[in-house]
């Protein structure tokens, strides 16, 4: 059984008075909702304060990325540990805005993703196709590719953790969502090829998110079905009443 999930990334917005300001409005909304796990992923000078915020109230706070290393001279990086020191739980890795503009590659998400691994942080692996790749027919390839190349290496024993997020690149801040019916498929393309990269048993024990223009009207549609475990958040998880609208319809 997959327990869903729900995170939120705020991107490059709210700074630590208005993240803690969200906690404050969101928290009540879905303090008796247990039907999932809810990560909130603020940029990093919120992060302290908002880890101390959400204490004792089931809501895990996580980086946007992180480095490989644990130290050295690599100016504005944050290393896992420097994330752990401070109660992080969860790292988003390879998100498309990292890849396409601070040149992400699957080389690095790969280095990221055993970094948390081994630093006890759950790594929420983002992949998706662009736009041409999918009118070109190379959806299944993109995602294939991006996936083993992302678990090359890793040891099945210590996976588990492991989180996916199927983000299409085309449907992230545009308003256009994938269908279900495209979201449903991808996740099965995903799903197989974790199974090939790493065991059958791990396939399905690993949670795949949606994400790409979740909103609090399409977020049953998209997240209930068989293969989709959650949602990751962007735009639509600033506000705190669509954040709670959106974990509760996607559970
Ligand atoms: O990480 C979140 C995704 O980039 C989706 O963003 O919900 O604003 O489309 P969005």
């Amino acid at each position: 059984m997959r327990k869903p999930l729900i995170a939120a990334n705020w991107k490059m917005y709210k700074n630590p008075t208005e993240s803690t300001a969200f906690l404050t409005h969101f928290a009540p909304l879905i303090k008796h909702h247990d039907k999932a796990e809810i990560v909130l992923c603020p940029s990093m000078t919120s992060l302290p304060a908002l880890v101390d915020a959400a204490r004792g109230k089931s809501i895990f706070v996580g980086a946007q990325t992180m480095h490989w290393l644990n130290e050295g001279a690599y100016t504005g990086e944050t290393s896992p540990t420097m994330l752990t020191a401070i109660g992080a739980t969860h790292v988003l890795i390879g998100h498309s805005e990292r890849r396409q503009y601070f040149n992400e590659t699957d080389t690095t998400v790969n280095l990221k993703l055993k970094a948390a691994l081994a630093h006890g942080l759950i790594p929420i692996v983002c992949v998706g196709e662009h736009l041409t790749e999918r009118e070109a027919g190379l959806t299944a390839n993109v995602l294939e590719l991006q996936t083993s190349l992302a678990l090359e290496g890793v040891d099945p024993a210590a996976a588990a953790p492991i989180v996916f997020a199927y983000e299409p690149v085309w449907a992230i801040g545009t308003g256009r969502t994938a269908t279900p019916e495209i979201a449903a498929d991808a996740h099965k393309i995903i799903r197989a090829q974790i199974a090939k990269s790493l065991t059958p048993e791990l396939a399905a024990s690993i949670r795949i998110l949606y994400g790409g223009s979740v909103k609090p009207d399409n977020a049953q549609s998209l997240c209930c079905l068989e293969d989709i475990d959650g949602a990751l958040v962007g735009g639509a998880s600033l506000d705190p009443t669509s954040f709670a609208q959106i974990v509760t319809n996607a559970t």
